[in-house]
């Protein structure tokens, strides 16, 4: 078997290499899995720099998530069956195992089954951001029918699950983009709002002050006009920082309107929730979702084709997600 291993910090991405891997022996309470599909996330980016809050030791093979088949049962398994499909949200500092290869063998307690219509490309990317968009929602403030909300980065997967999960919760969204092309597209997928980012945009927003929460995963200028529309005792969750620019925020937000600001990161909460927690909150998820959302696609790659790859995904204007097919 193959895969991409990351063996220094120095030099990205001359530092990935497309490399044998040793297999190993399904045990009793493991199963062997055949990995289908797995994205190349901006966190994926950040681990292969060296940047990233989870590092595993050096090397290591590459990538969060994935969608992946049951090939092979160990004697003591009882959930799982050969042909079933599976997504593993649990990697961590100490469990790490890497989707970038062609096979893993993991315990079957870190198998999670997926509603049967996401489809295999698809469902490679329900381990970190549906999750993350539906815990911003639900951990932070408590949102009701017709709470409004405000986000940046609107665009992107997060933004994307954030827009789709709050319309099904009954909470409007205001969303903020770097560009007009995709404000058709996202009204398409239930924004009730959808405004382009300029200088102090935040007055052209007709519910500035009104909002509960802001999610920010931009930083610098946005964050600080994202978080002008909260309402007094509102909170923002800064979760990304892809302007790589430090949080703004005015300082009469904090002394005149008491704005609570917090962080959250999934691999942080993956590390601090037990398993059944993670697992009550997959279910409660995937029973929020009563059919089909489909993150865009912009090209997909074989595993040997890795520089390709990375470059589609560090180059911008890309429409959606490069994922990896991986076997
Ligand atoms: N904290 C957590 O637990 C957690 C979990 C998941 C994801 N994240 C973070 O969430 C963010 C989005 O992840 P994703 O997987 O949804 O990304 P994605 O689908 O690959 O989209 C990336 C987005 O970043 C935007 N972008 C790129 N450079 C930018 C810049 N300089 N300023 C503003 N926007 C920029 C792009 O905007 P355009 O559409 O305009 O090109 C695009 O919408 C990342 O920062 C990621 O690390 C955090």
């Amino acid at each position: 078997m193959s895969g991409l291993t990351c063996s220094n910090y120095s030099d990205f991405p001359h530092n990935i290499s497309y490399e044998k891997i040793s297999s190993t022996k399904c045990l009793d309470h493991c199963v062997r899995l055949k990995i289908h599909f797995s994205p190349i996330n901006p966190a994926d980016i950040n681990m292969m720099e060296g940047k990233y809050l989870l590092q595993p030791e050096l090397p290591f093979v590459c990538g969060n998530e994935g969608v992946a088949e049951v090939i092979e049962c160990g004697r003591s398994v009882t959930q799982l069956c050969v042909g079933d499909f599976v997504i593993c949200p649990f990697q961590n500092q100490d469990s790490w195992e890497g989707f970038w290869k062609q096979e893993m063998v993991i315990l079957e307690d870190y198998c999670i089954p997926f509603p049967e219509f996401f489809s295999l490309e698809q469902a490679s990317m329900l381990s970190v951001n549906p999750v993350t968009a539906y815990l911003l929602l639900t951990q932070f403030v408590s949102l009701k029918p017709g709470d409004v909300i405000i986000q940046n980065l609107a665009n992107s997967s997060v933004g994307r699950w954030v827009i789709h999960l709050a319309k099904l919760m009954g909470v409007k969204t205001i969303n903020t983009v770097r560009s007009s092309d995709v404000v058709g597209e996202l009204k398409g997928i239930g924004a009730d709002s959808v405004i382009v980012e300029k200088d102090r945009f935040s007055a052209n927003i007709v519910q500035k002050g009104q909002c509960k929460l802001a999610l920010n995963g931009v930083g610098g200028s946005s964050s600080r006009e994202i978080a002008k529309c909260l309402a007094p005792y509102g909170t923002m969750v800064t979760y990304g920082a892809m302007s790589k620019e430090p949080v703004s925020l005015g300082n009469a937000l904090l002394i005149f309107q008491n704005i609570n600001c917090t962080g959250f990161n999934r691999s942080r909460w993956i590390n601090e929730t037990s398993m059944d927690d993670v697992k009550s909150v997959f279910k409660s998820l995937f029973e929020l979702m009563p059919s089909f959302f489909e993150i865009p696609i912009y090209d997909i790659f074989p595993l040997n084709q890795y520089e390709n790859a990375i470059g589609a995904q560090l180059r911008g204007g890309r429409k959606g997600k490069v994922l990896f097919e991986c076997c």
